[in-house]
């Protein structure tokens, strides 16, 4: 971590109290550590808009497994994307339901391709993409 360095910040009562709310609610000590989470959240956002910037995204997958051209779709795709998918872990939820989470990483354009088509892939109850960063524009 760098030198601190303080600054001010002028803003309209009304939005000050909306946020010392979020503060409450999101349990942050400090007005200080709530900002520079939600300007590192803002670089990682910028980072994903950049198609060449090397990220990091978390795949969740919710599906019933009983669909077995469902588990091959998936299979197969994963096998298509070998140098994006770091890790895959599968866990049986219950009888019918199978959760997996996939690790990716690349650039954000191949990775947001990865995600996009297992998600969108027919009987996959519920899909999200995680986005975040490999840390590097994170000082
Ligand atoms: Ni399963």
């Amino acid at each position: 971590m760098g030198k601190i360095e303080r600054f001010s910040v002028s803003i309209e009562n009304e939005l000050l109290r909306a946020f010392d709310n979020y503060l409450r609610q999101a349990r942050y000590q400090t007005r200080s550590e709530a900002i520079r989470d939600l300007i590192r959240a803002k670089i990682v956002e910028g980072e994903w808009q950049d198609p060449r910037a090397e990220v990091v995204g978390i795949i969740t997958l919710v599906y019933d497994h009983h669909r077995r051209e469902l588990t091959d779709k998936l299979t197969d795709l994963q096998h298509k994307f070998l140098r994006e998918i770091i890790s895959t872990t599968h866990i049986h939820l219950d009888h019918h339901n199978c959760l997996e989470v996939v690790i990716v990483r690349g650039l954000s354009s191949r990775v947001s391709k990865v995600a996009n088509a297992l998600i969108s892939t027919g009987g996959v109850k519920h899909g999200r993409l995680i986005t975040t960063t490999t840390g590097k524009a994170l000082r």
